[in-house]
């Protein structure tokens, strides 16, 4: 890239800064006959970000790509793309490109004849068509690769010419279904640090779909959680990791432990439960919400943030189950009294110091890091 630019990182509720809104979808619903595959979708989709649809298989991530590209019409509400409505505008004439999980690259064409595809359908040719060709190609780092054909390249280089000629058309908006779903995991890890950065670099606002939640927390600004249609919560992943807003993103983003009771006291600050088990358990409620006393609600705890003894808002006794050396640290499955498990990752600082299986430990945590949660 010739003109590197250090962009700013969209700031949400940040006066004075908003970005326009690359992609808004209004209540936007798909019907297949009966079956409701996307639900009353509203978001807005900021210039320049990297926003990602996330969310199990078959909860409608790809059919609400396809519909802000235009191959598939919305049985109700509203898209646009860059301010204007795009209802009955073909895909060819919306300012977006799609890539898919498949690469969908000519076989019988170099990389070259590849990338300028479909820049010599729309006429442009000599000089300009080189000059663009090489720096799409240098964008995706298949610089010297021009004269080869994809039978002759990995499965990463190929994905890479499809970026490439997704990109050649300087759309608006890059459309990407699982772009890395058919490489190997190492692979794709290197893939979506690329990815991520070729993006910051070009600055075109990406609209990428997945259904893993480590990829998604690892490339986007914002991230869509979606189950059955519907979006769950929108936000950053810092956000979704530490503030997740159902029981479905706590347990779809990372792993958590949710206790399930009555609440026995709630006040703005601090909430207790009382589970099935009879353990008091306190928590907080999400800023702004506060719970009802006698009602039922869960309330959970990320693994990190439990450790061995000591004290704290929270101690519960538990007898280790399992015990699980991951390297970088170890995790922990213990028996709650009462039936239930709860699971704990501690840092590898010192070798050989955690309890064993059998142990029966306490374990503690703070109230405010552990959220209730809404159904
Ligand atoms: N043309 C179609 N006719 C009928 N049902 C469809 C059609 N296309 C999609 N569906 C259904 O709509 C739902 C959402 O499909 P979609 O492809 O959007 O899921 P997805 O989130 O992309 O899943 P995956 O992660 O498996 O790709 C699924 O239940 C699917 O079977
Ligand atoms: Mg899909």
């Amino acid at each position: 890239m010739e003109e590197k630019k250090i962009r700013e990182r969209p700031q949400e509720g940040a006066p004075g800064r908003e970005r326009p809104v690359a992609v808004r979808l209004s209540n936007v619903t798909k019907s297949f006959g009966e079956f409701v595959a996307v639900d009353d979708l509203t978001l807005d989709i900021q210039d320049g970000e990297f926003f990602s649809l996330l969310g199990p298989s078959g909860c409608g991530k790809t059919t609400t790509l396809r519909m802000i590209a235009g191959f598939e019409e919305l049985t109700q509400g509203e898209i646009s793309i860059a301010g204007e409505p795009v209802h009955g505008v073909p895909p060819y004439r919306r300012p977006v490109n799609t890539v898919f999980q498949s690469y969908a690259i000519f076989p019988h064409l170099n990389v070259f004849d590849n990338v300028a595809f479909g820049l010599r359908r729309s006429g442009v040719k000599g000089e300009e068509l080189r000059q663009r060709v090489t720096e799409a190609c240098a964008m995706v780092q298949l610089e010297g690769f021009e004269k080869r054909r994809p039978g002759m390249l990995s499965g990463g280089q190929q994905q890479r010419v499809a970026l490439a000629r997704a990109l050649v058309n300087r759309p608006k908006v890059l459309l990407l279904d699982e772009p890395l779903g058919a490489l190997d995991l190492k692979l794709r890890k290197e893939m979506q640090l690329e990815l991520k950065s070729l993006q910051h670099e070009v600055g075109i606002t990406f609209v990428y779909v997945t259904h893993d939640q480590e990829e998604a927390l690892t490339m986007s600004d914002r991230i869509a959680v979606m189950n059955e249609g519907k979006v769950q919560q929108v936000a950053d992943p810092a956000t979704l990791y530490e503030l997740p807003k159902n029981r479905f993103v706590a347990n779809f983003i990372g792993q958590t432990n949710v206790f399930s009771g009555t609440v026995e006291s709630a006040s703005a600050d601090r909430v207790t439960l009382r589970t099935r088990a009879g353990s008091s358990i306190d928590a907080v409620a999400p800023e702004g919400e506060t719970a009802e006393a006698g009602s039922e609600a869960h309330a959970a705890v990320r693994p990190e943030k439990v450790r061995f003894g000591g004290e704290g808002d929270n101690v519960v006794p538990v007898r280790i189950k399992q015990v699980v050396y991951l390297g970088v640290s170890t995790q922990y499955i213990g028996e709650l009294e009462g039936g239930g498990t709860l699971v704990l990752y501690q840092q590898n600082v010192h070798e050989g110091t955690g309890p064993r299986e059998g142990d029966e430990v306490s374990v503690t945590w703070e109230a405010r890091n552990c959220r209730v949660l809404g159904e």
